[in-house]
């Protein structure tokens, strides 16, 4: 058995995961399957170094070490072939906080920013949240029936006060990873009409081979100059609960703009445990992801086993990164509340509905299968039979 395979019971902590149940499904005798953090359990490089700095005897201030970014700099090089100068990096307690500074940094109220639904829904939230004006430039399916962007359609939505798109890059919830042509016809669309660009992508580590993740600020100085990422090891390693992330901003004015708020409303340094933790991740992580993402795949090829089975009621576009299913749910033939009411009641499986991440994703079910094999068994176990039974 590896560190994968172990099963750990959440129920009786403080997970949101286990915790929220009853709220959102209105039973706690559900498998939780929805919010994305994994049920593998954080690597022991990780608890070993948090443990080792909590047996220290002080919890005091402390800054972002400079030894933590530069352990990021060397992963996201090694990994996704992108330089990044130090200055240019600074710390997010999280990317959806940084969705949102991003927005207030460039843009006015009033002001147009773009999403591409079906989208995690901070993306839709925080424009409104913030009072900016939504434009929704829904991703399209291409003839092979895969997610793509929709160039008309963004060409023909852009004004004068269009100012930022919200990239998701790789895409919760579609699972697609964005390939260099695709980017590039969106980075020069977004050039060419002075639109900054937050590209957000946590996920880019949680990527299945042969696909590659192409950083969007790495497409060109241009491009660079004209994006905000916004990255951390939430994700990657399952430390969503350490509160750490860092935003890369290379122009610098943009990186004026966005510190004044950030420093405004005291973003601060993190936690003594989140610095430690995520160097620990970013200097000893390699062979772990490694194995992490051949483990997912192992609960992807068996979940696709049991879309295709059912597949006159189910499909799914194989997702090329992230450990989420998309599952078109469509044929089911079922409305929304009886689709919920289905995996709920019948598989006893609390997934996300579709329709939280916008209406596109209406008769979709967004499952989240980074959890011990023996808990995907469970699952599938759950949901062959009420689908035996329906
Ligand atoms: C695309 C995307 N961005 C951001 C987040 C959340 O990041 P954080 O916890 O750092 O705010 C998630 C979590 O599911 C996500 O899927």
């Amino acid at each position: 058995m590896n560190d994968f395979d172990e099963v750990i019971d959440r129920k009786n902590g403080n997970a949101e995961k286990y915790t929220l149940r009853k709220q959102l499904f209105g039973t706690e005798d559900v498998l939780p399957m929805w919010v994305a953090d994994m049920d593998i359990k954080t690597p022991s490089f990780v608890t070993e170094a948090v443990t080792k700095r909590a047996k220290e005897p002080i919890y005091g201030y402390e800054e972002m070490p400079e030894s933590a970014y530069e352990a990021q700099m060397a992963w996201m090089k090694e990994l996704h072939g992108l330089n990044t100068e130090r200055e240019w990096m600074s710390y997010s307690p999280s990317v959806v906080a940084t969705i949102n500074l991003a927005i207030q940094a460039f843009t006015k109220p009033g002001e147009k920013v773009i999403y591409q639904p079906p989208v995690y829904a901070p993306f839709f939230k925080s424009i409104t949240n913030n009072e900016r004006e939504m434009v929704s430039n829904p991703l399209k399916r291409d003839e092979k029936g895969d997610y793509c962007f929709d160039f008309d359609d963004l060409r023909s939505k852009i004004d004068k006060d269009t100012k930022l798109l919200l990239l998701c890059s790789p895409h919760n919830p579609v699972g697609r990873v964005w390939r260099e042509e695709e980017l590039r016809e969106l980075a020069a669309i977004c050039l060419e009409h002075d639109i900054k660009v937050l590209s957000d992508e946590i996920h880019s580590d949680l990527v299945y081979r042969p696909h590659r993740h192409i950083p969007f600020a790495s497409l060109s100085d241009d491009v660079r100059d004209i994006t905000v990422t916004a990255i951390g090891p939430g994700k990657t390693f399952n430390v969503a609960g350490l509160s750490i992330s860092t935003v890369v901003i290379a122009d610098e004015t943009m990186r004026q703009q966005f510190e004044t708020l950030s420093q405004r409303i005291h973003f601060a340094e993190g936690t003594v445990f989140g610095h430690v933790g995520f160097e620990a991740a970013y200097r000893h992580g390699e062979s772990w992801r490694d194995e992490l993402m051949v483990y997912l795949s192992t609960n992807l090829q068996k979940l696709e086993v049991l879309v295709r089975k059912y597949g006159d009621r189910l499909s799914m576009s194989k997702p090329e990164g992230t450990y989420l299913a998309w599952i078109d749910c469509s044929k089911m033939g079922l409305d929304e509340k009886a689709l919920r009411s289905f995996f709920v009641e019948k598989a006893g499986l609390g997934l996300s509905p579709g329709i939280v991440f916008g209406r596109e994703g209406k008769g979709y079910m967004r499952l989240n299968f980074a959890v011990p094999i023996a808990t995907m068994d469970r699952a599938l176990l759950q949901l062959d039979a009420a689908l035996d039974d329906l």
